[in-house]
């Protein structure tokens, strides 16, 4: 094992839940390791991971980003476009509020800098693969959440999942597309 190996294995064993944030920001820069570590594995084939990990259908699965506390950008809900690996705004606010309402009142959603949510288009998905496609695009969606979550770990972030949350609320208050299913959310801080 070489020595990515070697720190992987560290952050596996350290890899936790955080209970509860701080309320303070993250950098631009972590946000964006986060993002790319998750999304853009092919690009750490070059230390010795798995660049092509077997999803269901990861091109079924998107990525909005309601931020509330990241250095250098704007507050907001964005959409990561993982080719382009890019950030697009499309909801111009701040919704720490909203969040905390929107994750069942849960203070991990009102602290966090950032909420990570993971939909699909459940009508498509399932007229392209059937019925099984729920089941397996939350396994996708939880593959991609735990991948965020030994990201955070490695950089001294707070992270956790979040299943509790009012579906149909979140794509209202956050601007993202009806369609879009909301599957499970990854949030991420400064932990406490
Ligand atoms: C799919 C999923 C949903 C979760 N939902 C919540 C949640 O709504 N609220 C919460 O406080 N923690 C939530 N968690 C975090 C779990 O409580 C945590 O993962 C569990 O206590 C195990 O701790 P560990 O991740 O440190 O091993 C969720 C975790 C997962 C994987």
């Amino acid at each position: 094992m070489g020595p990515h190996g070697e720190e992987l294995e560290s952050t596996l064993l350290q890899r936790r839940s955080t209970r509860a944030f701080r309320g303070e920001a993250i950098a631009l820069s972590e946000l964006a390791a986060l993002l790319h570590f998750a999304y853009q594995p092919a690009a750490y084939g070059a230390v010795g991971f798995n660049p092509d990990p077997d999803f269901f259908a990861r091109e079924h699965v998107e990525t909005f980003v309601a931020v509330s506390r990241v250095e250098g950008l704007e507050q907001g809900c964005y959409y990561y476009a993982p080719r382009a690996n890019e950030l697009r705004q499309i909801r111009f606010s701040a919704f720490a509020k909203e969040l905390h309402f929107l994750c069942l009142g849960q203070e991990l959603g009102r602290d966090a800098a950032v909420v990570i949510f993971h939909t699909a288009n459940l009508e498509g998905a399932i007229a392209r693969w059937g019925e099984r496609a729920y089941r397996y695009l939350h396994l996708d969606a939880g593959h991609l959440g735990q991948r965020l979550n030994l990201a955070a770990i490695r950089l001294g972030l707070g992270v956790s999942g979040i299943a509790g949350f009012f579906d149909d609320a979140v794509n209202e208050v956050l601007g993202i597309p009806l369609a879009e299913a909301v599957l499970y959310l990854t949030v991420v801080g400064q932990p406490r």
